[in-house]
């Protein structure tokens, strides 16, 4: 029987645009499914593509893990060609949505659509996980204003009571699918400047809580160390999110850590 506690760390899965085919994606959330069972600190978030939906809410159980979506768009309803809405994927039973991964950035994404959909997600009851980073890194510290900025700006609007449903993911871009992690002393201290700039915007009690998840370039081997030196609050995974031996081991590691 798997004890019962508060359950503490993030482990979010991004497929992206992966896998190709229904079958993949089952055999995915089949490993998933059978390693959550056993996990006792961590709350596994799987981001499957849209199209992919059904294999990961149909299959789910109780609330053995939970669904979300990679993207939405901020209008609730109407004539908006190929997009979704934040009510229609809380309506199929998700429960999670990202916004702003800079590779929706990259595709010309603004902070001022970030805040619009992080405003729409939150409306809809969705917890919103919002991505932001660096694009690139140098001796002097000049990325931080950069960051800084990012931050307010794709959180204009948001007040107190919507904390409770906000996750801030850190991923430095040029950390993402790259070959190795940012190393967990720099993690360490881009959590307490992120920490920083939250206690600016908000109430110093309530910011502290916003969990902070570190994403780019994640795997079994870098996880635990990232969790416990890094002082994050869980992990924003890609590519080996749907490696599912990577996947499951990375699961174990992370819960393992005291
Ligand atoms: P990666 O992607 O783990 O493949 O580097 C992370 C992300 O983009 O969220």
């Amino acid at each position: 029987m798997v004890q019962k506690i508060k359950k503490r760390r993030y482990v979010i899965g991004n497929w992206k645009m992966n896998p190709q085919f229904p079958a993949e994606a089952k055999r995915i959330v089949d490993e998933v499914k059978k390693i959550s069972k056993k996990l006792v600190r961590t709350s596994v978030v799987l981001l499957p593509p849209a199209a992919f939906l059904g294999q990961c809410l149909g299959t789910r159980g109780d609330t053995i893990y939970d669904v979300g979506v990679q993207n939405i768009f901020y209008e609730e309803s109407g004539s908006y060609t190929g997009e979704i809405s934040a009510d229609m994927v809380k309506n199929l039973g998700c429960t999670y949505v990202l916004a702003g991964h800079s590779e929706r950035r990259k595709m010309g994404e603004t902070d001022v659509v970030v805040a619009k959909k992080l405003a729409s997600a939150l409306r809809a009851g969705l917890t919103t996980v919002v991505c932001v980073g660096e694009n690139e890194r140098d001796s002097q510290g000049a990325y931080l204003e950069p960051l800084r900025e990012q931050i307010q700006k794709s959180l204009e609007g948001i007040v107190r009571k919507d904390l409770k449903n906000l996750i801030i993911a850190y991923e430095p871009v040029w950390a993402i699918g790259a070959k190795e992690a940012m190393t967990s002393a720099l993690i360490y201290e881009m959590t307490i400047f992120i920490k920083k700039v939250l206690s600016d915007l908000f109430e110093q009690e309530d910011a502290v809580k916003v969990p902070i998840l570190y994403g780019g370039s994640v795997n079994f081997r870098n996880a635990a160390e990232i969790i416990s030196q890094g002082q994050v609050d869980g992990l924003l995974v890609g590519r080996e999110s749907v490696n599912p031996p990577g996947f499951v081991e990375l699961l174990k590691v992370v819960d393992e850590i005291q």
